[in-house]
């Protein structure tokens, strides 16, 4: 088997990985389910680029996830869903019983005029029957866009557009702690500017009374009744696409990343079970939503196709109090926890007494992703929860990247606080200088790069390969750009220091600036904005908005909110600013380019030391900026 034990066995598989990449990923995709074999293992050439591997194969993964642990493991637990309400009783689905959800959907889409190839856009809360979604999608090699359902419907809009989703997947509401939101009445204002959705159908969650346009919008639970529970799986190239998922980007709209079948699958499950040292009968819990790809990877795919339970949490880690992540922990005995540092730093700040109060003696491996984790959260994560005895897995990777990339191995690799440490087998980094230069030996800090491929490595933005390209291959000749800043440092551990590019990551969500800028731009007092990060001690960064707007704002606090709520509106409101200051001009260049360096700093609170100011047009307008700075 290619998954360490010992550090000792890392070192060999690495090396070996390395090596000879094709035959490491042929022994493991060898222990899969495919239709035929494939005829190559890679076909590559980043300078295109182009990236394919196990051409030829064929495949279904919902074959791998489900098929293939029957009957062995028909009544063993594949999902087990705790709902928002703590006191509504958890419920456990059987790989048996997701075998029938995933085909009963399959057909479902299939009577709706759903075929291989067609988008399907999944705007769902975290139920099981967002997963049954995406299989029942892949089982006829449908394309699934998941949206995640606190985006809002200009998000909505812009996703579904963009690939021309054919079918909407909802649910009348979702629950969030103790609000209500209305799902289906985001889905009907957004179809209205989505002419390629034909149909939708509608999950019963909120029982909250929703308005239906006869022969658009159908009931899940009619369909789903009309339809049988077997669906023979579709065969698949293993280079189909698997799914489109969209991240913000650092210019322009979101771009929809596309992950194929094959490589997709062998890498989200060998990561799986090689980080989380997973074992059978082991109960696993990733805290993220299946909107983001942590939810793509590791609570749907990579889980189930190693056989696993995994566990899907519908509620907030806050209600019904600070304690409720300790609770699920304790009431279904996790052994295994993937959660972000900004779920554990707002849990940080609560009385310790809702952690002491539960047993967290089931836990054995611990997980971190999203945004680097600092030091006191790190700590107090191994201290508290983990009472110093489990291992914290601090996983560095991507949307683009489709599984994790550089991470401790859990009780194998020796671990530093906020460090990702090591490259996973297959994982070839590289850290450039500002000259486009490898850097070479220990103790070095530059910019992050890959040099070779790994097999979920995302293939295009849909639509637009061009921009795939401009993104992640034209920084450095040859190698994949992450956006990512590096250090390794002299035991040659990673440690990711945040991201070089115009993208913020604020409570772990990649949010682009330009994105948020246009945004508050609709708002009809705006004339200009710019938008930066800076330093917030829940969030990781929070948003900082300096807004030029047409007339002096009468009353600037109102007109503030209102700017939020434009956010909030367009995106969502996980994209509302956390600072607006209205300022008269923004720092440009002579060429008339925002000086966001200087922005950054301000907002960062470091108004001595802006750097070199003199290539600024305006050298005044930084004066009244920092006047007006909080
Ligand atoms: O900046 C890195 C940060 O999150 C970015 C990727 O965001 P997204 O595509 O939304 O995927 C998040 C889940 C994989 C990266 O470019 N990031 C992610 N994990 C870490 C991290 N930064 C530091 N340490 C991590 N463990």
């Amino acid at each position: 088997m290619k998954t360490p034990h010992s550090i000792s066995e890392y070192h060999d598989i690495y090396r070996e990985s390395i090596t000879h990449p094709e035959k490491f990923w042929a022994e493991i995709a060898d222990s899969f389910r495919w239709k035929k074999k494939w005829d190559k293992v890679l076909e590559w050439d980043f300078n295109k680029p182009e990236v394919k591997w196990f051409t030829g194969g064929k495949l279904n993964i919902t074959e791998n996830c489900i098929d293939r642990h029957l009957p062995d493991k028909a009544n063993h637990t594949a999902i087990l869903w705790e709902p928002n309400d703590p006191n509504t009783p958890a419920r456990k689905i059987t790989y048996k019983e997701l075998h029938e959800q995933v085909c009963r959907v399959a057909n479902m889409l299939k009577a709706h005029g759903v075929k291989k190839g067609d988008r399907v856009c999944i705007y769902l809360p975290m139920v099981p029957e967002a997963a049954y979604a995406m299989l029942g999608c892949a089982r006829i090699g449908a394309i699934h866009s998941v949206v995640f359902a606190g985006f809002s419907s200009g998000s909505l809009i812009d996703r579904i557009n963009d690939s021309h989703c054919k079918l909407v997947l909802t649910a009348d509401g979702a629950f969030r702690g103790d609000k209500k939101i209305d799902l289906k009445g985001i889905v009907n204002n957004a179809v209205e500017k989505c002419p390629s959705v034909e149909k939708i159908i509608v999950l019963e969650r909120t029982k909250t009374p929703v308005d239906m346009k006869p022969g658009r919008d159908l009931w899940w639970h009619d369909e789903m009744a009309k339809v049988s529970d077997t669906c023979a799986a579709e065969e698949m190239d293993a280079e189909d696409m698997l799914f489109i998922l969209y991240t913000s980007g650092s210019t322009g709209k979101p771009k929809g990343m596309v992950h194929t079948c094959g490589g997709y699958m062998v890498y989200c499950d060998y990561t799986f079970r090689t980080v989380f040292q997973y074992k059978p009968g082991q109960l696993f819990w990733c805290t993220a939503d299946v909107g983001w790809i942590t939810g793509h990877s590791y609570i749907v795919y990579g889980p189930l196709s190693a056989g696993a339970t995994t566990l899907i949490f519908e509620g907030v880690p806050s209600w019904p109090d600070m304690g409720r992540f300790w609770h699920v922990i304790e009431k279904h005995q996790v052994n295994i926890f993937y959660t972000a540092p900004t779920a554990i730093r707002s849990l940080q700040t609560a009385s310790i007494d809702f952690v002491n109060k539960h047993d967290l003696s089931s836990l054995q491996v611990l997980g971190s992703v999203g945004e680097p984790i600092n030091e006191e959260a790190w700590h107090w994560y191994d201290k508290n929860i983990g009472k110093e005895k489990c291992p914290i897995v601090d996983t560095w990777w991507q949307t683009e990247t489709g599984g994790i990339m550089i991470s401790p191995i859990a009780h194998v690799t020796k671990l530093k606080p906020a460090f990702a440490t090591l490259p996973l087998p297959g994982v070839q980094p590289a850290i450039m200088d500002e000259h486009g230069n490898i850097m070479t030996g220990n103790g070095i800090e530059g910019r992050l790069a890959m040099q070779f491929p790994w097999p979920s490595i995302a293939r295009t933005i849909y639509g637009d390969h061009q921009r795939y390209k401009d993104t992640y291959f034209s920084t450095f000749r040859g190698k994949y750009f992450s956006g990512d800043g590096c250090k390794r440092d002299e035991d040659g551990y990673y440690r990711i220091t945040g991201r070089v590019d115009d993208i913020i990551i604020v409570s772990g969500h990649n949010m682009g600036t330009a994105e948020i800028e246009s945004a508050i731009n609709e708002h009809s007092a705006v004339a200009e904005s710019a938008v930066v990060g800076f330093p917030h001690h829940l969030k990781g960064q929070g948003i900082y908005a300096f807004v030029i707007c047409y007339e002096k704002p009468r009353e600037e606090e109102k007109l503030r909110n209102e700017i939020k709520e434009t956010v909030a509106k367009i995106i969502g409101p996980i994209a509302k600013p956390d600072k607006i200051q209205f300022v008269n001009g923004l720092p440009k260049t002579r060429s008339g380019k925002i000086m966001r360096r200087i922005l950054r700093k301000v907002a960062e609170g470091e108004l001595s030391n802006l750097g070199d100011t003199t290539t600024l047009l305006d050298p005044n307008v930084v004066e009244e900026i920092k006047k007006g700075a909080h």
